[in-house]
């Protein structure tokens, strides 16, 4: 939670420069820099670690939505219910975390890219109270997530 702060405090004052010169890049303060590169290590190690939990935990909801839909059980209808509110609580953390980054500043095209369809299009990600809508038919609740 600590680190988010940070990373948020970060990203706002590397925004604010930004604003103040959009065309283009004024001389960068070597320590700005620093702290820019790290931040884009950290962002790069933050979205191998979404990748994996991603895949994973949206396999969980498809084996949830899978055993009631081919088993229409209360008790496999309340698994899927709660696989569907996991995996929406999961989005929308790492969403606050990957908006959090400063992503338009980072110099790895491909870091650029991930971060901004996590935070661009994370923004239509469903939140919680809209999922028990959704799971009522077979659309995963991500419709981002590819
Ligand atoms: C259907 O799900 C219930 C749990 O809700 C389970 O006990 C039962 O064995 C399942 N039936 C089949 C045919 O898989």
């Amino acid at each position: 939670m600590a680190t988010v702060l940070l990373l948020a405090v970060a990203a706002g004052d590397l925004t604010d420069t930004t604003l103040q010169s959009p065309k283009e890049s004024p001389p960068t303060p070597s320590a700005q820099r620093a702290d820019l590169q790290q931040l884009e290590q950290q962002a790069r190690a933050f979205l191998q670690q979404y990748d994996r939990e991603a895949a994973r935990r949206l396999n969980d909801y498809e084996l949830a939505a899978w055993a009631y839909d081919s088993n229409l059980t209360e008790h496999n209808q309340q698994q899927k219910l709660k696989a569907s509110a996991a995996l929406a609580a999961f989005s929308k953390k790492q969403w606050r975390r990957a908006t959090a980054f400063p992503w338009q500043e980072f110099s790895d095209p491909e870091t650029r890219r991930q971060l901004k369809k996590l935070a661009v299009l994370g923004t239509a990600a469903l939140p919680p109270p809209r999922y028990d809508e959704v799971s009522h038919n077979h659309e995963l609740p991500l419709a981002w997530y590819d």
